[in-house]
This record gives C-alpha cells, structure tokens and sequence, in this order.
C-alpha cells in the first residue's frame, strides 16, 4: 500500500501527471458507475452509452498521456540519467533488483496490464453497442431519423441495420468504420449531404448481407398484389388493380438466376445508360440507349439492393399514405373531395412542423367551412379525426432538418409514381444491336387481372373495412 502510495506520489511531479491522474480516476469511476447503471436497469439511453463508451474511453486515453507526458518532462528538466532519476523520483527501494523484477517494474507492468483491459474491455463493449439499431439511428440525432422512423415500421423492424450495411468478417468491419468515422466527422462538422445519398458504392455485396437470411433463388411462389386507389373526385372514388407476380427464377426474380451488368449515370441508378446480359453459355447482350455507350458512368453487376433498394426502410409517398388512411378508415371517405385535400395538405411545403400541424389543421377546416357551413356539426368529428392522422403522417413521412420529404426516395421496383422503376431498363429506348429492346410488354412480369378497375358499390377488397357498405353517405 505505502508502496502504491510512493507510485502515486511519484508519478505526479508536476501538472501534467496530476491532471492525467485525475482524468484516469474520473474514467475509471466514471465507467464503473454508468455500467453499474446500465447492468442494473436504472440508465440505459443513448446519451449514457454515448458517454459511457465513447467518452470515457478518450479521457482514460488522455490520462495516460498526461501522465506519460508529466514524467517525460520531469525527467527533461532534470538533466539526470533515466536511471538516476527514475531513483530520485521512486526511491532506490522500487528499483531494487528482485526475482520478478523490481517492484517499479512489477508495478508498471500491473498498471500496464490493467489500462489493456480496460481500454479492450471497453471497445469490445463500444463496438457491441454501435452495432445496435438505436445507436444508428439515433446517435447522430437527427441524420438518419428518416431511416429509424421507416426502418420501425418495416418488414425488417427486427434487422439490425448492421445486418445489411456492414458486410462479414475484418474487413465489412473495417470498412464499415471507416465509413462510420467520416460520418462522425461529417456529422459533427456539418459537411454531409442532405439528403444523405444512398450508400451503394459502399455497400457490401448482397450475398454477404441478404444472403444471411434470404436464399438468392428461392421460389417464392405467386403473389398477388392487390392496390386500391382513391380518385381526386368529390368521392374520392377507389379503384382496385390487381396482378400475379411469379416471384421466382422463372418469373420477376429472373435477375436472381442470371447475370445483368448495367451502368447509370450516378448511384441512384434511375438513368440507365447501358445493360447486359450474360447467358448460361456466357454469351453477352447488351442493349444500349441511343447516345449511351460513350458517356462516363458507374457500371455495377445488378443485385438485390437495384430492386428491393429501400426494403429496410421504405418511404410511401403522399398518394399511397393518404390511400393508406382512406383503406384503413383513419381518414373517413365521406368527406367530400377528401382526398384531394388530405393530398394538398400533406405536400405543401410548410416552413417548420409546427406551421404544418397548424395549417394541415387550418386547410381543412378552412375548406368544410366554406364549402359546406351546414354540415359542419355533423362533419366536425370526421374532421377532426382526419386532421389528427394526417398530421401524424406528416411527422412520419417528412424531415425537414435532413432534407427528406414526400418522394425523396423513391422505390426502384415495378412502376411507382416517382422514378421508372423496371421501366429503368424495360423500355423501348434500351435495344441491342438487331434493334431489339429489353422486353416491357405487359405480361413479361406479371398476369393483370384487374387496372383501376371501379370497385363496384358494395364490393371491398380483401382486408378493407366495409366503409362503402356503410350507409350512402350522408353528406
Ligand atoms: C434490409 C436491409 C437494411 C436494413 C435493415 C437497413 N438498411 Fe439502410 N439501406 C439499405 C439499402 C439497400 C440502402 C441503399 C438504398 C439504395 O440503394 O438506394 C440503404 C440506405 C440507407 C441510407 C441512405 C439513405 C437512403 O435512405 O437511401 C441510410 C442513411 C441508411 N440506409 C440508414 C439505415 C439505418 C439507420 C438503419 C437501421 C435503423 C438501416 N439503414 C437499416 C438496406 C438496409
Ligand atoms: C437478419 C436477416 C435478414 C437480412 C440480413 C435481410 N432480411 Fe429480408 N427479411 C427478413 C425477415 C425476417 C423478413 C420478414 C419475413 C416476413 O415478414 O414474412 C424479410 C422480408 C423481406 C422481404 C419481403 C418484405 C418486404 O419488405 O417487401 C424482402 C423483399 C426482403 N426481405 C429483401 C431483403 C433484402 C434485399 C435484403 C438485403 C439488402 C434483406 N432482405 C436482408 C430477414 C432478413
Ligand atoms: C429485378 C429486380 C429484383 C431483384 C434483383 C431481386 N428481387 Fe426480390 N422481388 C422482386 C419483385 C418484383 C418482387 C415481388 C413484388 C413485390 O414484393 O413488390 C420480389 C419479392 C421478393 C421477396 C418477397 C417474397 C414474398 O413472398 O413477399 C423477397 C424475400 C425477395 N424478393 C428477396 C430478394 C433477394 C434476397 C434478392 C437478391 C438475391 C432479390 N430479391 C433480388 C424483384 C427483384
Ligand atoms: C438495370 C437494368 C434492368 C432493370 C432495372 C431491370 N431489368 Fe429485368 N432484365 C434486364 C435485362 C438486360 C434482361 C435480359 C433481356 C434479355 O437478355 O432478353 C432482363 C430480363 C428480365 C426478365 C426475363 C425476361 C424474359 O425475356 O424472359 C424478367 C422477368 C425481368 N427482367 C424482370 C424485371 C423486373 C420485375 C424488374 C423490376 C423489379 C427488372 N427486371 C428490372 C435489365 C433490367
Ligand atoms: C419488367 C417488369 C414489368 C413490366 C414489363 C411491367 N410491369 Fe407492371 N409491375 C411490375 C412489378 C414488379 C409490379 C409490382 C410492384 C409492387 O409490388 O408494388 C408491377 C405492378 C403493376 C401494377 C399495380 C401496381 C400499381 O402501382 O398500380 C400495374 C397496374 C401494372 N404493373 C401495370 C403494368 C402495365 C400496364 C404494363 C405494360 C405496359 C406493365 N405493368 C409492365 C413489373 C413490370
């Protein structure tokens, strides 16, 4: 003990050693109290982890340097020999020779021994911690909160983002913090982009992510997608459209059992300039867009992620959010030209939430009183009811701060509003050398079965409340 005291004392001849002692102490402490916290339940946010693992870690580090750096310099001014110092700081005692060495070696070397565990002990505990959810989306605050806000209601809700964004073994590690340190500075400096670009270039290959869970050429049998839509008629009329994707090698997953290269003009891959496909036999076609072949681009082998692009965190746009709220009857269709107002509401561009919870509100009351003054005590719940879930899916689906809003990203599958989908390739302005294009007739992906074909009164598709049986509407 007196001799851990002497260590102590002897350790801290100036400024430098006893800052860098207090700043161990403070980490160790520190560390020892947040954990407690966490293992026992009390604390357990983002904020604390941040602290805990991050944080401390660097003030531990610092400490060490200081004190490396506060003996350095006593041993400068001294002018002695290491040898002759170290013995008039430590005492002749510590450096005695022993069977194990002296005891100032004994001490060091434990010292050492003891700054390695912790310093490991706790990466191993940071690096388990930056692989959950909760730290990606929310550790840099607002960045990626679109992603976490879609990501928790997606198919892959229970998907850590890892999962998908870093690749297997040393290297997707390494390189997935690489990629992760520029985003910590980016982030804190204020240099990223918004809104943030998909990450295509750096994402790892679908076989090493997907691949963990999906078999590439499974056969997923039939699958029938059914759409109900709702006109921006006084009715808010829906139509339904039905088709059976075959969702196998044979069908719309042909691209999962054959090779495509293509090249877009950016990584948005939306402007295909070129694409090829190479046969079982190796043969090669290539169909190229008029004026395509000598412009400079990024050509990538197509996988799962030129499709399925936002399957971990999927935007709707306003259209498909505001059908959503009809379908489900959170929006109540007897409204009078409803839908084409909830549209109106949600895509104007607000300048803050605030002003768009107020004025969502302030468009559609605004609108019922004038249109229809007589019928506002019995329309007035729907209203409101209307108003509520519309500003809820305002703050769903749009993030000023970050630059995503209504459409910023879109789907790279089938047909959707923004954006061209297959049609990227399956096109009439993509041909091969005999002129003949990528195939886009209508039942090269799927059987149509019904195109916004009315939806007769009466008639509710599967898994719609019956809000067209209901009594005529009233209004
Ligand atoms: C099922 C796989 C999957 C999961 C899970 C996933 N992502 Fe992604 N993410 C992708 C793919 C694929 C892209 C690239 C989109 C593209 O190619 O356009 C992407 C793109 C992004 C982007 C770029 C902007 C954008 O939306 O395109 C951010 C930011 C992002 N992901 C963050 C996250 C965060 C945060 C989580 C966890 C909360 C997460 N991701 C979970 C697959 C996934
Ligand atoms: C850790 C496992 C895991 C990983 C990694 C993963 N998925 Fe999934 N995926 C699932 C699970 C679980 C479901 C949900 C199945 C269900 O709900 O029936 C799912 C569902 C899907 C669906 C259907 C639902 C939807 O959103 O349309 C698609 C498409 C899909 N995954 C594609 C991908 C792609 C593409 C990747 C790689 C970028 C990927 N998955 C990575 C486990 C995973
Ligand atoms: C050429 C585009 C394309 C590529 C490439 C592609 N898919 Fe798909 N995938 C589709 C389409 C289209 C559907 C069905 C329609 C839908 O769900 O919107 C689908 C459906 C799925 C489903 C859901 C099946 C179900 O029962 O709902 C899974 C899972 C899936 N794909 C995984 C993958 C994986 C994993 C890869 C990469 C090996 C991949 N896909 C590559 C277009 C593609
Ligand atoms: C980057 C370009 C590109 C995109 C995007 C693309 N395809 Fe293709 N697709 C091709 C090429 C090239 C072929 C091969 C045509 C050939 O060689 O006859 C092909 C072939 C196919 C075939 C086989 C056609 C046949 O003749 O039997 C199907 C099915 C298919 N694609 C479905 C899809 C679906 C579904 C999507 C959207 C989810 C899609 N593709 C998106 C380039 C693309
Ligand atoms: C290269 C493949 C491909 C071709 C060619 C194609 N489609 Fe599609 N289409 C799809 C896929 C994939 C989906 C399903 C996407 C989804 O699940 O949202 C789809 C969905 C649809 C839908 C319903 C979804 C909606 O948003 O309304 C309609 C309608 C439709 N297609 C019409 C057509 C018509 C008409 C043609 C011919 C001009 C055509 N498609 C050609 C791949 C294709």
């Amino acid at each position: 003990m007196r001799r851990l005291f002497r260590v102590l004392h002897a350790i801290t001849p100036n400024g430098g050693g006893t800052v860098g002692l207090a700043l161990v102490g403070s980490a160790v402490f520190l560390y020892a109290l947040l954990e407690w916290l966490i293992l026992t339940g009390d604390l357990g946010n983002m904020t604390t982890g941040m602290v805990l693992y991050l944080v401390v870690p660097v003030v531990f580090g610092a400490g060490l340097a200081a004190i490396g750096g506060g003996l350095w310099w006593s041993w400068r001014r001294s002018a002695l020999s290491p040898r002759r110092w170290a013995a008039s700081r430590f005492g002749e005692e510590l450096l005695a020779p022993a069977t194990w060495g002296s005891a100032l070696a004994l001490i060091t070397a434990a010292g050492a021994i003891a700054s390695l565990a912790f310093l490991g002990g706790s990466s191993a505990r940071m690096l388990h911690f930056m692989e959950q959810p909760a730290f990606c989306g929310t550790a840099c605050h607002t960045v990626m909160e679109p992603e976490w806000v879609a990501w928790h209601g997606s198919a892959h809700a229970g998907v850590a983002c890892v999962e998908c964004h870093v690749g297997e073994g040393i290297k997707g590690l390494a390189v997935s913090k690489i990629h992760g340190s520029w985003e910590l500075i980016s982030v804190t400096l204020d240099l990223y982009e918004r809104p943030i670009p998909a990450p295509v270039a750096s994402l790892p290959a679908t076989d090493e992510t997907c691949g963990r869970c999906h078999v590439a050429e499974a056969d997923h049998g039939v699958k029938v997608v059914e759409r109900v839509r709702y006109g921006l008629d006084e009715a808010s009329t829906p139509t339904r459209s039905q088709l059976a994707l075959d969702v196998s090698p044979r069908g719309v997953h042909w691209h999962t059992a054959h090779r495509v290269r293509f090249a877009s003009v950016d990584d948005a891959r939306e402007v295909v300039l070129w694409a090829e496909s190479e046969r079982a036999d190796g043969a090669v076609r290539r169909f190229t867009r008029e004026g395509g072949r000598g412009a400079s681009a990024e050509v990538r082998e197509m996988d799962c992620v030129d499709c399925h692009a936002r399957t971990g965190h999927r935007f709707a746009t306003a259209e498909e959010t505001v059908d959503r709220l009809l379908t489900d009857g959170r929006v109540d269709r007897r409204l009078p030209w409803i839908k084409a107002l909830a549209l109106d509401a949600l895509q104007d561009s607000w300048p803050s939430e605030e002003a768009a919870m107020r004025g969502i509100e302030r468009e559609l009351w605004g609108s019922y009183q004038r249109s229809h003054p007589q019928q506002l005590p019995e329309l007035g719940p729907a209203i409101d009811q209307a108003v509520a879930a519309l500003q809820g899916a305002y703050r769903q689906g749009t993030f000023r701060e970050v630059g995503v809003s209504w459409g910023t990203h879109q789907d790279l599958i089938g047909h959707p509003a923004r954006g061209q989908g297959c049609f990227r390739c399956h096109q009439e302005k993509l041909v091969d050398e005999a002129g003949q294009p990528v195939p886009f007739a209508c039942d090269t992906c799927h059987t149509l079965r019904a195109w916004d074909a009315p939806l007769a009164s009466g008639l509710v598709p599967e898994g719609m409340p019956s809000l067209a049986t209901s009594a005529e509407p009233a209004l």
